[in-house]
């Protein structure tokens, strides 16, 4: 199977919000990444519900949505209403976090469970089996563009030995400072799925950056 390609609205222009959604409609990107902040878990505010349920109208992909809040769980209705296909949300923000898996189950949605690049992999040994994608971060979740942590690399083998061993689905999605260097190392070490922010939305030919990323 290829790479799962997830480009990051983030770093999209949101005065031209509907070309760039129609640019990610009309690209081989597999999945739209939406990046939700609060301001509390993460020192950013991003957008919010009124505007993804924009998004969701004009969107084609399915929306890979990314929860950097706190008391994610407050928020599993909402999500599904947007559209939410995957939703993910932060090992460190849930104190119940397979209860939290379970509702994201019950709306009819994929869960997914997001490490801060200090979080250790170890820790989602007693979930793995429950959840259908973890998210790395392998920057400090908060701001687009910033430089990819490599350490995260070990973080991902150590990952997929884990999902190997206990016969889990998992994928292994990778979350920031994604450009075709460190995407190819990522891809070699076992990543599923690539989040791309403004490595696809600041170049010059974002189609073309995105069916790049897709052959890696
Ligand atoms: C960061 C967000 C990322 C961000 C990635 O907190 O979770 O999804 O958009 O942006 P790049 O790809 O520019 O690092
Ligand atoms: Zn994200």
């Amino acid at each position: 199977m290829s790479v799962l390609i997830s480009p990051s609205l983030l770093s999209a222009d949101f005065g031209n919000l509907n070309s760039e959604i129609d640019l990610i409609n009309e690209s081989e990107a597999d999945w739209l990444h939406i990046d939700v902040m609060d301001g509390v878990f993460v020192p950013n505010i991003s957008f919010g519900f009124p505007v993804l349920e924009f998004v969701n109208r004009r969107c084609a992909k399915p929306l890979d949505v990314h929860l950097m809040i706190v008391e994610p769980q407050k928020f599993i209705n909402e999500v599904k209403q947007i559209g939410g296909a995957i939703m993910t949300v932060h090992y460190e923000a849930c104190t119940h976090l397979h209860r939290v898996v379970q509702q994201i189950h019950a709306a009819g949605m994929k869960a997914g469970v997001s490490l801060n690049p200090h979080t250790p992999v170890a820790l989602l040994e007693d979930i793995i089996e429950d959840v259908d994608v973890v998210l790395l971060m392998s920057v400090n979740p908060g701001f687009g563009g910033q430089k990819f942590i490599p350490r995260i690399l070990d973080k991902v083998r150590d990952l997929k030995a884990m999902i190997a061993r206990r016969h889990a689905h998992a994928l292994i999605e990778i979350d920031g400072g994604v450009n075709l260097e460190t995407g190819r190392q990522l891809v070699e070490a076992g990543a599923d799925a690539l989040v791309a922010g403004s490595f696809v939305f600041h170049s010059e030919a974002p189609l073309e950056t995105i069916a790049r990323l897709k052959q890696l």
